[in-house]
């Protein structure tokens, strides 16, 4: 029987399944982010640990486990959170959980870019308010996506599937940048592949998709962003520090674009103090991926790639 440490309560379904498996299986006791001292302790004589994109996996933490810990799998896509090269030296398998969230995060991309450019969360900030007095010829006129240009930075999957919701939705032309060319999106789509300094000075919207890397990190700083078009808007369901949040809490302060729909901070689950207040901005909690069907196949991704690695067994998504 092996031991596994879960990090926070995720959906039953994942539970149940390392459960059947005759694991021990050991959730945290508090619904919150661990503390790293809590971490440590929890972790230690683990076998496998169910991590979340809010646990900072480092030496201490693989310390801590011991030797006998042969798996974290990462309930997300992302793993920034998670030393690699430390897991890679001690023979650690790192998973994560791809592919089941694509559609959700995609969705949930395209709700941020209708509500910014439709002025939707303004307006119903107005009428709860009690400002509404009646239909106006001017009142929160936003802008139409039909035919707009939309660029996207990163097409792996949620980019990719956020691009043909787009297009094939709301008739956007895509263009987009990635180290990589991508065929499907051009031969599908006709999307043109394009510097991100081009991108950022023609595309109408801008949506992130690519992972926190040392190459992404502040990606869009303030010299690419000061790129961006006065008419334009910049949607971020990635993570938070692919862009300089000061940098475009000033921007926006000062309406160089015409607005952001942010999902994730570069500081979670701190803002730039400010970023909140302005108008010209949605700020939601990290919840792209948040619909219940999504959830439970994370949940049974994760507790998969657990059972697999603990039965000498290839997990389905290995990252190293
Ligand atoms: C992920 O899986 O990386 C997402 O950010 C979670 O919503």
């Amino acid at each position: 029987m092996a031991k596994i440490i879960v990090t926070r309560e995720i959906p039953e379904v994942g539970l149940s399944l390392l459960r059947e498996a005759n694991h021990e299986v050991i959730v945290a006791p508090h619904d919150r982010v661990l503390e790293k001292q809590e971490l440590l302790e929890i972790v230690q004589g683990a076998d496998a640990v169910l991590s979340l994109l809010t646990d900072t996996i480092d030496s201490e933490v693989f310390d801590a486990a011991g030797n006998q810990l042969k798996i974290v799998s990462n309930y997300a896509v992302g793993f920034n959170n998670i030393d690699l090269d430390e897991a890679k030296k001690r023979g650690i398998t790192i998973t994560n959980t791809p592919e089941v969230l694509s559609d959700a995060v995609a969705e949930f991309a395209l709700a941020l870019m209708l509500a910014i450019s439709k002025r939707v969360v303004e307006a119903d900030k107005f009428v709860r308010e009690n400002q509404f007095k009646g239909w106006a010829p001017q009142l929160f006129l936003g802008t139409e996506l039909d035919g707009k240009i939309l660029g996207i930075v990163g097409t792996g999957r949620i980019g990719s599937l956020f691009a043909e919701k787009a297009h094939r939705g709301l008739k956007m032309s895509v263009i987009y940048h990635d180290i990589q060319k991508n065929e499907i999106l051009e031969n599908t789509l006709e999307a043109v592949q394009t510097p991100l300094d081009n991108l950022l000075e023609i595309a109408d919207v801008i949506s992130v998709h690519v992972p926190l890397n040392e190459h992404t990190h502040h990606l869009l700083n303030k010299e690419k962003l000061s790129k961006i078009k006065k008419s334009a808007y910049l949607i971020n369901t990635s993570r938070g520090p692919v862009i300089d949040e000061n940098a475009l809490y000033e921007i926006l302060k000062e309406e160089k674009i015409a607005g952001a729909a942010l999902d994730v901070f570069e500081n979670e689950p701190e803002l730039t103090q400010g970023l909140a207040e302005l108008d010209n901005v949605i700020v939601t909690p990290h919840i792209a991926s948040g619909t219940i069907d999504t959830r439970n196949e994370m949940a049974t991704i994760a507790a998969q790639n657990i059972i697999n690695v603990l039965n000498g067994e290839d997990p389905q998504f290995q990252i190293v």
